[in-house]
């Protein structure tokens, strides 16, 4: 029969368990905290248990008193354990919550989507001055035959634009395939295939052996002009550029043509942009070229010279570009990096 002590000593047994347990169960800050204080305060192998366990070994008259003592201190436990775990639910609740949080008034995060080079945009933009007026677009390969490129716009064999230090020559040699160095070879495909009276532009990628600098790349853009009819002159050529001019540089914008020499077109002329906006004021600076189509061309082409006349012109865009927006170096247009096209827009 367990005397008085023996049950005061159960009752010490419990209370230390109990407060050990309490101890865990305040301590644990989440749910699987206080699933691990729970198996070790209350679970089987804890105190409590194996307190409860021993029962049996308890005289049949104290096991009532020592029992309820036990079952006390577990209803304890189990009571601070469910209301730890109303507390942490929520707890949890609430940080899942703010993890989750999604800020409505946050500006969206917006991808580049790249745009459109200034070259190309450019290239469009002239070519849409023409077809404003109701001219077409003509387009030739950039692997040109030398017979366009240079024979049948009346370039001589020894012409030194024909030589290997100027162009580009394709292998095998005896195929005559060059890199084309002009856009002007389209306006004897043009004036072979097109019905007369033809009125064209044909922008495209020409190539040079030129040494890469700020105002030379081996590789650039022209636009070429072609319009062929009964009764053009000169001075249909120079309201064409006057017009092109101004829509590029604005108003203000004027042309100068001086006497030049090409074996294409007679008479010839250098062409100047009056630019308003150049640094350090307005200036001419040179455009590019053009003239009256010389008849050897026509002749060439199957279109007879006493009936038809026309001009040609032949600028280049990156000069273009670079005389519109004040550019320093010419190979920032071929460098790739996305900050150069930024600054024109990024227009798809
Ligand atoms: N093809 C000439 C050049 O590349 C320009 C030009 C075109 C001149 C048409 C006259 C007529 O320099």
């Amino acid at each position: 029969m367990p005397t008085p002590d023996a049950h005061a000593d159960l009752g010490a047994r419990v209370d230390a368990a109990v407060t050990a347990a309490l101890a865990a169960i305040d301590a644990a800050s989440t749910t699987a905290d206080l699933q691990a204080a729970k198996s070790a305060h209350n679970g089987q192998g804890s105190e409590l248990a194996s307190l409860n366990a021993s029962l049996r070994d308890i005289a049949p008259a104290d096991r009532k008193a020592a029992g309820q003592t036990i079952g006390a201190g577990r209803a304890r436990v189990a009571d601070a354990i469910a209301a730890r775990q109303a507390e942490l639910a929520l707890v949890e609740e609430a940080a899942q919550l703010e993890a989750e949080r999604v800020d409505v008034t946050a500006l969206p995060r917006i991808r580049s989507r790249g745009g459109r080079h200034p070259l190309t945009m450019l290239m469009d933009e002239m070519s849409d001055v023409f077809v404003g007026m109701g001219w077409e677009v003509a387009e030739g390969p950039e692997l040109e035959h030398e017979w366009y490129n240079f024979d049948a716009l009346n370039v001589d064999p020894d012409h030194p634009a024909r030589s290997e230090s100027d162009t580009f020559y394709v292998a095998p040699a005896d195929r005559h395939m060059v890199l084309r160095t002009q856009t002007s070879p389209v306006q004897v495909r043009t004036l072979l295939t097109r019905e007369l009276p033809t009125y064209i532009v044909a922008p495209g990628r020409v190539y040079r052996t030129d040494d890469i600098d700020a105002t030379h790349l081996p590789v650039f853009t022209q636009l070429e002009g072609l319009a062929v009819d009964k009764g053009i002159t000169m001075a249909n050529l120079r309201g064409t550029l006057e017009h092109l001019a101004r829509a590029m540089f604005g108003e203000e914008a004027k042309i100068r043509l001086r006497p030049n020499y090409f074996p294409f077109t007679e008479p010839s002329a250098e062409m100047d942009v009056w630019h308003p906006g150049m640094r350090g004021g307005a200036r001419w600076v040179e455009w590019g070229g053009c003239g009256m189509v010389n008849p050897n061309v026509l002749r060439a082409a199957g279109v007879d010279p006493d009936v038809y006349s026309g001009f040609a012109f032949g600028m280049g865009i990156e000069r273009t570009l670079q005389f519109r927006y004040l550019l320093d170096d010419m190979r920032d247009m071929i460098e790739g990096d996305v900050r150069f096209t930024e600054q024109f827009g990024m227009v798809i």
